[in-house]
């Protein structure tokens, strides 16, 4: 290739020499003439970095003036497009103007538009896209959880579950759908444990190891979490019906 322009600026040189007029100057560019039909035509080439805008070629008039307006090289094509897993309909630096589209391989999901162009500024809009895989990443795991489950390809379900004496708060199951799952991971939250009755808790046993059975009671209070009220109430209620079973023993 530069050899070729190389060539064709010596043979465009050797040419000029004997006639024609003065090469238009567009800076940042290399100029190659080529011959058509026996017709010359110069085209401009911008060096690496600059975009052209205006006609890239001219030609030779007969009467030795190159015809037309010459074009411009503008610092600055759009940044080369790239799309992993897909494909871009473009070859080559893009200028200002350029339309491209995306397309993504199999197994892959378009996130984002599926086409661009190069701004004036330079810079791609819509932006850029990227291909998604389809696949999901493994889900996460709830700590005292698990899932069941072992595709996590598109469509594919996880089921969610707790240890013993956690439940699940959330969604239990997930689907992978194009890429990410249908809702966020469950959590396993910790079972609380019913309060018993205060009735039940301050039941004296009757027992005649009155020291193990206050024992006893105290720890039972202390894990039942009761406020001194309720343990007054409670107390209150036992003692009035002892009193009560006390009543209709001596009165029956
Ligand atoms: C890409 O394809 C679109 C639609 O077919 C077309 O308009 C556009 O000019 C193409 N771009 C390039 C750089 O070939
Ligand atoms: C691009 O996306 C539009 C809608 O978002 C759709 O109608 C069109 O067919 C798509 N073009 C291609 C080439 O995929």
């Amino acid at each position: 290739m530069l050899c070729w322009v190389v060539c064709c600026l010596m043979w465009l040189i050797s040419a000029l020499e004997e006639s024609c007029s003065e090469l238009p100057p567009v800076d940042n560019s290399v100029f190659v003439a080529k011959e058509e039909e026996g017709q010359i035509m110069g085209v401009y080439l911008c060096i690496r970095g600059y975009h052209l805008v205006g006609e890239q070629t001219l030609a030779l008039s007969l009467s030795e003036e190159w015809e037309g307006p010459s074009p411009e090289c503008r610092l600055g094509h759009c940044p080369e497009p790239v799309l992993e897993n897909g494909r871009i309909n473009y070859s080559g630096p893009v200028n200002a103007g350029d339309k491209i589209m995306f397309k993504c391989n199999d197994g892959y999901i378009l996130k984002g538009s599926n086409w661009s162009q190069c701004l004036e500024d330079h810079t791609w809009a819509p932006s850029l896209p990227i291909c998604q895989s389809r696949d999901c990443d493994p889900p996460e795991i709830p700590s005292h959880g698990y899932f069941e489950g072992e595709s996590f390809t598109s469509g594919s379900v996880v089921t969610y579950y707790c240890e013993d004496r956690y439940r699940l708060v959330g969604t239990q199951k997930l689907q992978c759908i194009d890429g990410e799952w249908s809702s966020s991971c469950p959590t396993c939250e910790p079972v609380q444990e019913a309060p018993r009755p205060a009735e039940q808790i301050l039941a004296f046993r009757e027992i005649k190891d009155l020291c193990g059975a206050t024992e006893s009671f105290v720890r039972r209070l202390k894990e039942s979490g009761l406020t001194m009220e309720e343990v007054k109430y409670s107390l209150e209620m036992k003692k009035t019906k002892l009193k009560a079973d006390i009543l209709l023993k001596y009165h029956s």
